[in-house]
């Protein structure tokens, strides 16, 4: 049989990105239709979005979308349907998808995003001709009221799922704001979308749909405890029948360092003797010190304390004193940018750092370094680790979330049986990444044992494939569940 969903997403790869998100809304529509699922995503039509979509067909309508008038338009990416939700009163703003250019949220970010959700209930009901879902898709809480709406609408409805991408970021919204966000007086209720005396979007699109899932077995553990929960703990554990884990995968035709056009060298496991050029390239291109034998360390990811790495800030004098460099890209907190420029500063050719955001470098970085930095406190399932695994760069991890779940630790007995990829550490702290920094160092020494990293890692399935295959399953059962 083949099903119809519909995708309610905030971001999408490659039209707007700032997080793994993004990657995800992007890849898996065309990994679903070879499960026999067709994927209509819906998002936010920002101005990047429209000028690289162009001028689409208008499909759908609304007179008064919470204080303006809005329309859709059909556009076709890659083969796979991209409805832009056209508000300008909402969307068409000069910062990025969240907040302006100061980083400073939108003020109306409440309405922003119900009206998203609200039209993805719009569409699920039916609203544009000649497409019907079976399934809405609602990823992160910009998504998430989306069932709500469905749930209230007293309407007949697909099957809803919610997927959480990061539980640290709930959308919570102060309770006054009910009826303007067309939310009934009823809703407002421990068992609807009332959350600790506020509106909270997240919470209630778990509360309210058919199936929860996020994108990793261990994440969906470690959110039903209060460690990781972030107060929906106890939600989580009262609805934990119908929580599960289906880690992301990789697109394979964007990461792929056979065919990669933003790398100085293409290779694979068979030529990897190739991936020097790219190792010689990204010290030339961050200017770090021509040297053959250092033991070069990539990052490419948001500043947060999420990612952990003030770990990394802490453990660079010990680093340095060896033999090693580093190369990193990224952008976020403050305090954390200014003490990796501090760092380049007292590391001249050995420490490289660049502020800011590039899909260039972060290719260039997963294709010359020797090892890949990814120290989270916590990790829902973490991309920048699978494609380390497909460039050959040696994943240096905490063991938690999807980083747990995606990296075989070099353990003396996983290197011996010949399947480890990469290096594991536990408690998420500077001294335990301290010693998984010397592990990696003296096994970056021994040749034979870090090709075999290397290639293990290379032969690693990232791909798509089985996890379109879960989310195919699920979208199956969910509907045949509501019969
Ligand atoms: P998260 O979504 O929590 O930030 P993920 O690992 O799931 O973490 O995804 C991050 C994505 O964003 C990856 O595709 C990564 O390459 C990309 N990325 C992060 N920071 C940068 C940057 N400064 N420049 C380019 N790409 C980046
Ligand atoms: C979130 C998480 C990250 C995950 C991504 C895509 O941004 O922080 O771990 O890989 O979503 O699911």
């Amino acid at each position: 049989m083949s099903l119809r969903v519909l995708a309610v997403a905030s971001e999408m790869s490659p039209l707007v990105k700032t997080g793994g998100l993004a990657d995800v809304a992007g890849a898996l529509p065309a990994a679903l239709a070879r499960e026999g699922v067709e994927t209509r995503t819906l998002i936010p039509g920002y101005p990047e979005v429209l000028a690289a979509l162009g001028h689409g067909q208008t499909v759908l309508s609304v007179e008064d979308l919470f204080g303006g008038p809005a329309w859709v338009q059909a556009a076709n990416l890659d083969g796979a349907v991209v409805y832009a939700l056209v508000a300008p009163h909402l969307f068409a703003r000069e910062g990025g998808p969240y907040t302006d250019k100061n980083g400073v949220d939108y003020p109306d970010n409440a309405f922003r995003f119900a009206a998203l959700a609200w039209v993805g209930a719009e569409i699920a009901q039916g609203a544009i001709a000649g497409f019907k879902p079976d399934v809405l898709h609602a990823h992160d809480w910009q998504a998430a009221l989306a069932p709500a709406y469905l749930h209230y609408s007293g309407e007949p409805r697909p099957a809803t799922v919610v997927t959480i991408h990061n539980i640290a970021f709930q959308g919570q919204f102060a309770k006054e704001l009910l009826g303007a966000l067309r939310l009934p007086a009823e809703s407002f209720h421990m068992h609807g979308v009332e959350y600790y005396g506020a509106i909270g979007f997240l919470k209630a699109g778990l509360q309210l749909c058919d199936r929860i899932t996020t994108v990793s077995p261990s994440y969906a553990l470690e959110i039903e405890t209060p460690e990781f929960g972030m107060g929906l703990d106890g939600l989580l554990r009262a609805r934990a029948d119908i929580v599960s884990g289906i880690l992301n995968g990789v697109d394979e035709d964007v990461w792929n360092p056979a065919t990669d056009k933003r790398i100085a060298a293409t290779y694979e496991a068979k030529t990897l003797k190739a991936r020097v050029k790219n190792r010689a390239a990204l010290q030339k291109r961050f200017h770090l010190d021509p040297d053959p034998d250092a033991f070069l360390l990539g990052v490419v990811s948001r500043m947060s304390w999420q990612k952990g790495h003030d770990m990394l800030l802490a453990n660079l004098p010990a680093l340095m004193a060896r033999h090693a460099q580093l190369a990193l890209i990224g952008t976020g907190d403050k305090h954390l940018e200014e003490g990796f420029l501090a760092a380049q500063d007292a590391y001249p050719g050995r420490v490289s750092v660049w502020i800011g955001y590039s899909e260039d470098m972060a290719h260039l970085i997963q294709a010359g370094a020797d090892a890949f930095l990814v120290p989270s406190r916590f990790e829902p399932c973490g991309l920048t680790q699978l494609y380390a695994l497909r460039y050959g760069a040696v994943p240096i991890v905490s063991r938690v979330g999807g980083l747990k779940d995606t990296i075989v630790d070099a353990n003396e007995m996983a290197v011996q049986a010949g399947v480890a990829t990469g290096v594991q550490f536990s408690p998420p702290t500077a001294e335990a990444l301290a010693i998984a920094l010397r592990q990696a160092e003296h096994y970056f020494r021994d040749k034979d044992t870090w090709r075999r990293l290397q290639l293990n890692g290379m032969n690693t399935d990232v791909s798509w494939r089985h996890p379109a295959q879960r989310y195919a399953a699920l979208y199956r059962e969910a509907v045949a569940a509501r019969g």
